[in-house]
């Protein structure tokens, strides 16, 4: 992934953030030798503050990886229960192991499989849903999302600048077709309010608005 931003911009804020805990800065350096993507510490922050606004009682996390990102949110909203979701036993393992250390791991739900059909399955609604699968899915996220998101309950995404690739018209791969037609979708979508926050790659965040009937669930609230 390149950055949105310059390099000299990149550094600089980096060069702000606090210190983190030992085991945050352990997650991203073995993200680094095992060239795995995670969210990293400026959006990880951003995902904390989010959390820390909303106060989500109940959070549903769609791609945790080995759960670096989970840790942002539960330290934004250290009461919350989080349902975490991959496709890999493998990265379910390590989350265990890694947020065991984190003191967090009695906060977390960790399911191995699609997210989008464990969110489809679960019959709760969500104060606040993160998203990070396969970006093909992004379109198919955004719709079940507003189906689960309580009234007020936020949906944020990940890597929806996708390196800048969404502007250029020359790039017609399905992945970026398919973040083009989610960032679409958070601007056409009737009952929801959105904006695009710049930072690393992207994300993508959107209130369900109270009050307002959105497509779908036809749930009034
Ligand atoms: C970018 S990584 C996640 C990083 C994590 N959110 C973080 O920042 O720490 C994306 C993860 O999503 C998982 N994934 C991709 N598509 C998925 C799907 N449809 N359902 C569940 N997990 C998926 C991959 O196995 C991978 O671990």
């Amino acid at each position: 992934m390149d950055p949105i931003l310059p390099d000299s911009l990149t550094d600089y804020l980096d060069a702000l953030l606090p210190e983190r805990p030992a085991y945050m800065r352990a997650m991203e350096a073995y993200a680094v030798e095992q060239s795995f993507p995670i969210i990293g510490p400026q959006a990880g922050r951003y995902l904390a503050q989010m959390a820390a606004i909303q106060k989500p009682a109940r959070i549903f996390e769609m791609g945790s990886g080995f759960g670096y990102s989970a840790c942002w949110l539960l330290a934004g909203a250290p009461d919350a229960h989080i349902v975490c979701t991959d496709t890999s036993e493998d990265h379910a393992d390590k989350a265990r192991d890694w947020l065991t250390e984190a003191g967090i791991w009695e906060h977390v739900d960790f399911c191995v499989g699609d997210a989008l059909e464990l969110l489809r399955e679960s019959e709760e609604r969500f104060d606040l849903i993160y998203n990070d699968v396969d970006k093909e899915a992004y379109p198919d996220v955004f719709t079940l999302s507003l189906e689960r998101l309580a009234p007020g309950g936020l949906l944020i995404s990940d890597n929806v600048l996708w390196s800048g690739r969404v502007a250029d018209d020359t790039v017609r791969d399905e992945a970026t077709e398919a973040i083009r037609a989610y960032n679409r979708l958070m601007f056409t979508t009737p009952g929801v309010e959105s904006v695009i926050v710049p930072i690393r790659d992207g994300l993508g965040v959107t209130r369900r608005i109270q009050g307002v009937v959105h497509g779908g669930d036809g749930c009034a609230q």
